[in-house]
This record gives C-alpha cells, sequence and structure tokens, in this order.
C-alpha cells in the first residue's frame, strides 16, 4: 500500500493532525496513520496529492519511496526522475540530532546527480527530493511541482468574520465528501460557504441578519459560486434538515456582530437543536458554554487572547 508524508505547521498541531487522518480517512476509510511529532505518515490507496489539495495545516507532502537507515542512494531509487528536467533535495531533520543541513543536501544532489540527467534548480524544480529524519527511522521520498489552488475572493474584510482556515479545518474534520452538502446557521459574511463550494461541497447558509445575507451572496456571486443564503433564524434548520449531511457553523460571539438574544442562550438553544445523525463542528467562546455542558466526540480549545479562547466541538 502506498504511503505518503505530511509535515504539519505546527501552529494548532492537535487539530492539523486530526485534519489529515480524517480527510485520509474520507477518502479510503481503510486509510492507517502514524504520527512523529508533524509528522504524519498515511497508508492509503488515496494519492498524496488528494489529500495535500483539502488539507489546511500541511507545510510539505509527497510520497514515501523507501524507508532508509543511511544516505546511501542507488539507481533504483531515483527512478522519479526519470521524465523530470530538474530536481532539488530537501532534508527534514525532525530527529534530536544535529546535521549540517545545507551540506548534507549538497551531496545528496551531486550523488543523484550521477544516476540521473536532471539538473538542480533550487526555485522551481520538477521534483522535489526528500530525506525525513526522525529518532526512529528515516524516510526517502519526493513531490512533484503542481499548480497552486485558486483560494475563494471576499471584496471585504469584517470583524468578526471567521478565518478561512479554522472553517476549512472544521469542513474537513468532519470529513464532508465532494457532492455532499453542508449547513451553516449563523453564516455571517459566507466563509463557510465560500470554503465548502472551493472543495465541491454544496452548501445552504443560514443568517436573521438581511445585510450578513446579502454580503454572504455578494461573496458568493463574486467567485461564481452557486451556495444558497436563507435570511432566517438558525432554528430554521431543523426544518431543512434533510437537505444537508453536516453542520459547520462559528456562534455569536456578542461582540462585533449583531445577535438576535445572549449568545449563552443561543448556544444553548442552537446545541438542543442538533438533528441526530449529522457530523457537526462548531465554535464558540469556550467562556460561554459555563457548566461545561456542551459535550461531543472531541473539543479542541484556541487560545487568542486572554478575553478569547475558541473552542471547536466535534459532534
Ligand atoms: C460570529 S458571526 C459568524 C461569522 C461567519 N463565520 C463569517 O465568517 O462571516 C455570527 C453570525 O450569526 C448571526 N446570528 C446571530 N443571531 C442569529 C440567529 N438567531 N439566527 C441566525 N443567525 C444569527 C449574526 O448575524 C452573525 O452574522
Amino acid at each position: 500500500m502506498p504511503e505518503s508524508f505530511f509535515i504539519l505547521s505546527k501552529d494548532y498541531l492537535e487539530l492539523a493532525t486530526d485534519e489529515i487522518i480524517a480527510i485520509a480517512k474520507m477518502y479510503d476509510r481503510f486509510a492507517k496513520a502514524k504520527v512523529i511529532s508533524n509528522l504524519v505518515i498515511i497508508q492509503s490507496k488515496t494519492n498524496w496529492k488528494e489529500i495535500a489539495k483539502r488539507a489546511t495545516f500541511v507545510k510539505i507532502s509527497g510520497q514515501i519511496l523507501r524507508k532508509m537507515s543511511g544516505l546511501f542512494l542507488d539507481e533504483g531509487n531515483i527512478g522519479v526522475l526519470k521524465n523530470a528536467k530538474t530536481f532539488v533535495c530537501r532534508i527534514v531533520n525532525l530527529s534530536s540530532n544535529q546535521f549540517n543541513v545545507p551540506e548534507l543536501e549538497s551531496s545528496m544532489g551531486d550523488m543523484i546527480s550521477k544516476f540521473s540527467h536532471a539538473k538542480v534548480n533550487l526555485e522551481n524544480p520538477d521534483v522535489t527530493v526528500y530525506l525525513i529524519f526522525t529518532n526512529n527511522e528515516n524516510f526517502f521520498g519526493f513531490s512533484k511541482r503542481d499548480k497552486v489552488a485558486i483560494r475563494p475572493k471576499k471584496s471585504k474584510k469584517y470583524p468578526h468574520e471567521l478565518d478561512w482556515k479554522l472553517t476549512r479545518l472544521m469542513i474537513n474534520l468532519i470529513g464532508l465528501k465532494k457532492g455532499e452538502t453542508v449547513c451553516d446557521p449563523f453564516c455571517g459574511t459566507g466563509t463557510t460557504l465560500l470554503e465548502a463550494e472551493s472543495m465541491g461541497i454544496h452548501a445552504i447558509g443560514l443568517d436573521f441578519d438581511e445585510k450578513m445575507c446579502e454580503i454572504a451572496k455578494a461573496n458568493l456571486k463574486e467567485n461564481g459560486y452557486h451556495s444558497e443564503v436563507l435570511k432566517s433564524e438558525f432554528q430554521e434548520l431543523t426544518k431543512i434538515s434533510e437537505k444537508f449531511d453536516g453542520i459547520v457553523t462559528d456562534l455569536p460571539y456578542g461582540t462585533s456582530s449583531k445577535a438576535s438574544e445572549k449568545p449563552q442562550e443561543i448556544l444553548k438553544k442552537f446545541f438542543s437543536i442538533l438533528p441526530k445523525r449529522k457530523r457537526v463542528a462548531i465554535m464558540y467562546k469556550k467562556e460561554l458554554d459555563v457548566n461545561s455542558k456542551i459535550n461531543g466526540l472531541k473539543k479542541y480549545h484556541i487560545y487568542r487572547h486572554k478575553s478569547l479562547t475558541r473552542t471547536i466541538l466535534i459532534k
């Protein structure tokens, strides 16, 4: 079974690790994962590019060619360079040993140049060859240059809008597939709708504020997207629950956006009407859950500053 590697950014490492595993399992429920610090090795029939494309916090990814004990490569290892004109070698050192990385990269480049016609190109190579050191194992792998994904656009910024990365992460944590539908019952400017559509997931947004609905619609239009936006209280979701597969939302904080009532009351009521058998990822201000009564499968806490810690709850 092919193995891929994903080096994750250390911001939100637990979330990033769970995200990559959730994506891998969404494509192939038999996928297996091994986590070594911020390196995740996935064994799955899914191509690494498919997984990397959906993920939010991946810095480097590629396919593993083999595990290796030393630094010795032979011609068989560099078949990946067969059709490449250019390559570069990169060392990722996750072990506790100190290496002279530039020196090692350049000697690996020299070694490979003996077997291959490809030339070294540091800026924009066709193939990047990786040697990843960990305390127990070393991995030899590669990645190929790919097109940079087009991000959804928004013409204006609003103070209460959610960071697109956390939104995308929540969609991925509940494993929504291309062709499925997500509902955001507090859609605001439509961040969830934009992220979902950019991954081929349909979306329905609700917001009780007419102005927010207009902004969300304008943002969708700007990207040529077609998600539905309904001016409605969040309770409407119980009436349309057969239309969606999961809920991803960011509840009112009681600061910069309008709220129909106290955010704490909204959280309580919203939680009590969540449809069963739907996948749910919700974000709310931690302090609003006064008696820690809001529970699900997993909770993550994201510290922003001393008066704001966000909770992401997966249900
Ligand atoms: C924190 S904001 C959501 C921000 C959104 N994720 C974004 O990126 O723009 C919360 C939203 O909930 C809406 N809202 C407040 N009370 C509501 C209610 N009772 N029903 C539906 N929407 C409500 C507000 O208008 C606001 O747009």
